[in-house]
């Protein structure tokens, strides 16, 4: 059976990086029988808009919905379309049209990557964050009164469901439950946030009553983001509401080195919908058009999609390739300059797929 994966490139170094994941998805193809069919998009893009005048296609649910997976590059060209309009056109229609209720982002410590935090060695960090993406504090139910006067008052109400928590909560259960640490870490807040929170910390203890082999721990965001930084060894999986989860996902994979390595998944577990897999970096304008952009991001990307799609092995290898290409250091290996090397896009994503294909 093959899988059919749509190739979004967007925006900027997106159309450069994204060449070098398909070829390693296609050097793992290769390598373990697998037949992979991609299907090339335009839209999605600032360019798009300024000819369509919007960032999407109308038909553009029809056009993706039956797809296996998303290959999404980046999206933003803040000279050319501000940004609220180019992500929530695009982006944020997949995430909610497409129900990708879990944001999944790795956090690991790569050979020959210098972590920001002494002393940490590839293995110290470990651990994922698993972020509610659909609801929370990112509600759209509030308002203004009394604008412009001096009794203005703001409000934006925070919305939980148990459905909603439950079902990113089994998520991340179940993938705790698959790990060799067995661990899950809630991110909580309910000293202060009174009536959601205390709700979130009670959904947390129900669930955990169906995985006993899971161990339980909760913090509260604010020391939580201090252990990510003084104790990240401490966390294997990490779960947490919308907002919390946002910070928390980029808190992370800060604490593991470059931006460009890091990548991330927008996923509908129950594959009713196309998932989505992209580099936690942007479009990267200052860079754009250098070949110089680190493609380990979307490489990563690939070997999370494989995964989602039950290849497990090949997304294993992709990621050993990775890791072999970067634990070969700047002398032997073509990485690009924001890994302290002087390789281009291009010779770092050829050198990748060698590894992939040879194993
Ligand atoms: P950015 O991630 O594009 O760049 C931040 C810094 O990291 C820049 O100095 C850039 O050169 C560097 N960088 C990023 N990716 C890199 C890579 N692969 N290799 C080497 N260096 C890399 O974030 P920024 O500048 O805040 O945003 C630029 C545009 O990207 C904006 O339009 C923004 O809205 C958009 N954006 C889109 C995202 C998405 O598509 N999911 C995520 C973040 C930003
Ligand atoms: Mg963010």
């Amino acid at each position: 059976m093959s899988q059919r994966i749509a190739v979004i490139p967007g925006d900027g170094i997106g159309n450069e990086v994204m060449p070098e994941g398909i070829r390693a998805l296609e050097a793992a193809a290769r390598r373990f029988d697998l037949k992979l069919d991609f299907r090339h998009f335009d839209f999605a893009s600032c360019d798009y808009y300024l000819d369509h005048g919007r960032m999407l296609p109308e038909d553009w649910k029809e056009q993706l919905g039956g797809f296996d997976g998303l290959f999404f590059g980046a999206v933003g060209m803040p000279d050319k379309v501000p940004d609220h309009i180019s992500l929530w056109g695009s982006l944020l229609q997949f995430r909610r049209s497409f129900d990708q209720y879990v944001n999944l982002r790795p956090c690991r410590l790569m050979p020959g990557i210098r972590s920001p935090l002494a002393d940490r060695r590839p293995g110290d960090i470990d651990f994922y964050v698993v972020r509610e993406n659909t609801e929370g504090e990112y509600s759209s139910v509030g308002g203004r009164m009394f604008e412009g006067t001096e009794r203005e008052v703001v409000i934006q109400d925070t919305v939980m469901t148990r459905t909603g928590i439950d079902r990113v909560l089994k998520y991340a259960f179940e993938l705790a439950e698959r790990r060799p640490r067995r661990k899950l870490t809630s991110a909580t807040k309910s000293n202060g946030i009174s009536i959601t929170m205390p709700y979130w910390d009670e959904r947390v203890q129900a669930m955990a009553e169906h995985y006993p082999n899971v161990d339980v721990d909760k913090f509260h965001i604010d020391i939580l983001t201090a252990n990510f930084v003084l104790h990240p060894d401490w966390f294997d999986v990490v779960v947490a509401s919308n907002l919390f989860g946002d910070i928390l996902s980029d808190l992370g994979p800060a604490c593991t080195g470059t931006i460009g390595v890091a990548p991330s998944a927008n996923i509908n577990p129950e594959h009713h919908f196309p998932s989505l897999f992209e580099p936690v970096h942007g479009s990267a304008p200052d860079i754009h058009g250098r070949n110089i952009a680190n493609p380990i991001g979307q490489i990563w990307c690939g070997a999370m999609m494989l995964e989602h799609f039950g290849h497990e092995q090949a997304g294993r290898a992709i990621v050993e390739g990775i890791e072999a290409v970067l634990a070969a250091g700047p002398e032997a290996a073509p990485l690009t300059p924001d890994l302290g090397g002087k390789g281009s896009t291009s010779e770092l994503g050829e050198a990748i797929a060698a590894a992939i294909r040879d194993g």
